[in-house]
């Protein structure tokens, strides 16, 4: 029998694809029903999924080799029906777990009501979103993107309105730092900042008007902060994609009086690191440091939608005038519904409560694993790293992949470093038996 899913055809025929397609069709000569594709794709293999991933999709990502089909809470369960604890959290936008019922319920209710209307007109939800959100991070106004670099992009363009409206700087001359190690997505812009070779690499010419200092650095930041020009500093409290690299305790009250007293913008990145993850509602809690601008992506629709924003106070806000910056769907009635729906869950689930606790406690037991395998433990709250020593028996790679067949998903980073980053629901007897998996995986080596 031919293993397949059923197409219908534009001139009205039906016919069988096989299910590792080998048959090219596009969307204008043929479409295929919900359930002719989930019941072809229950019968393939992983070996036939990452196959057609690898066949059709673009090689951009090097996923590790699990295929997944369904998630609910702190578990993720393959195609074969095996169950895992999920450690990365969507690089920290599942916060509050998989499918949450209230945000979904949220997503359902908007979707069949209204999704889009562009911000050609007004619409019923988006200012009551705007209301809540700038309410609960006490910013006046809040200017809504959906992913996370567009966030990014809006910040630095808020940021050189700035210098050239409020500042004075001259025309064309506004400069924004970053640090070394940052990351903020794969935009030009935010590439043309970035350390990473694999990330900039064979993509130039570059954007100007960015300068990169050392992360962590106060003098290096005092030193780039004497040229009248500098418009911001974008920092993220941790950085994430560099491995969960945490600076001194300080940094972030330096930074502050730094842009303060240099009448610089600084700009918090919390894309991964806000939204309860690190053990507070935003990661500059930790120091009580009040950021011009903030900008929040991933768990602000809590893994279901892209949805991302940029928060500040009219001074900057204001200087964009109608015409000036947007996005079709920013501020959408399905992305402002949901946003509301995943911020109130973080509040009523005290969700940064919670990855505090969390957080202590795995930090503390993940400090017993063998030092001469993991090297180091670092983090805030939930969003943690270890450090495994390569050798010729093992990397951060083949440690996932055991993990994996353990029952725990974890993706490595640059070679030698896990980042583990549950959901923020995740509870003392769930990690507790996580921490064993890890222990029993490390010393499996
Ligand atoms: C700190 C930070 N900023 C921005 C981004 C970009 O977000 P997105 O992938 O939604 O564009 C990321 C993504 O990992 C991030 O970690």
């Amino acid at each position: 029998m031919i293993r397949g899913m059923m197409l219908r055809l534009s001139n009205g025929m039906q016919r069988v694809v096989p299910t590792i397609a080998r048959v090219r069709f596009s969307s204008h000569t043929a479409s295929c029903t919900a359930s002719s594709i989930k019941h072809a794709e229950r019968q393939l293999t992983p070996q036939e999924l990452y196959a057609r991933e690898d066949k059709y999709g673009a090689h951009n990502y090097h996923p590790l080799p699990v295929a997944l089909e369904r998630g609910e809470g702190i578990y993720l369960w393959d195609v074969e029906g095996r169950r895992y604890y999920d450690f990365l959290s969507a690089y920290s936008a599942v916060n509050q777990g998989h499918c949450h019922p209230k945000i979904i319920a949220a997503l359902n209710a908007q979707a069949s009501k209204l999704t889009l209307t562009s911000r050609a007109f007004y619409n019923d939800i988006l200012g009551a979103y705007e209301e809540y959100i700038t309410t609960l991070f006490g910013y006046d106004k809040v200017l809504p993107m959906n992913t996370g670099v567009e966030g990014g992009e809006t910040a630095c363009k808020l940021a050189r309105k700035w210098a050239y409206n409020v500042k004075g700087v001259p025309t064309n001359k506004a400069k924004i730092i970053f640090a070394n190690g940052n990351f903020w997505g794969r935009t030009l812009a935010a590439i043309s900042t970035s350390t990473d070779p694999s990330s900039y690499e064979g993509f130039g010419p570059f954007i100007p008007g960015f300068e990169l200092i050392p992360y962590n650095d106060i003098p290096a930041l005092e030193r780039a902060f004497q040229d009248h020009n500098v418009a911001a500093f974008m920092v993220e409290p941790i950085q994430g994609e560099a491995g969960v690299v945490v600076p001194d305790p300080g940094y972030l009250t330096k930074v502050r009086e730094l842009c303060t007293q240099y009448n610089v913008l600084f700009i918090a990145d919390e894309v991964q690191t806000g939204l309860a993850r690190t053990g507070r509602r935003l990661a500059v809690d930790h120091e009580s440091v009040r950021p011009d601008l903030v900008v929040l992506g991933k768990a602000l629709s809590g893994g279901v939608y892209p949805v991302s924003a940029v928060l500040c106070d009219d001074e900057v806000m204001l200087t964009i005038k109608p015409g000036e910056h947007g996005s079709t769907y920013g501020g959408n009635p399905l992305a402002c519904r949901v946003a509301i729906a995943a911020l109130e869950v973080l509040e009523e689930e005290k969700l940064a409560e919670n990855a505090d606790k969390m957080g202590q406690l795995l930090r503390t037991e993940l400090m017993k694993l063998p030092n001469d395998i993991v090297t180091t433990v670092r983090g805030k709250g939930l969003l943690n790293a270890i450090v495994i020593k390569e050798t010729k028996g093992y990397d951060a790679w083949r440690v996932c992949l055991r993990l994996r067949d353990n029952g725990l998903l974890a993706k490595p980073t640059h070679g030698d470093i896990i980042r583990l980053a549950p959901p923020l629901i995740i509870k003392e007897d769930e990690i507790r038996e996580c921490v064993d998996i890890i222990q029993r995986t490390i010393l499996s080596f």
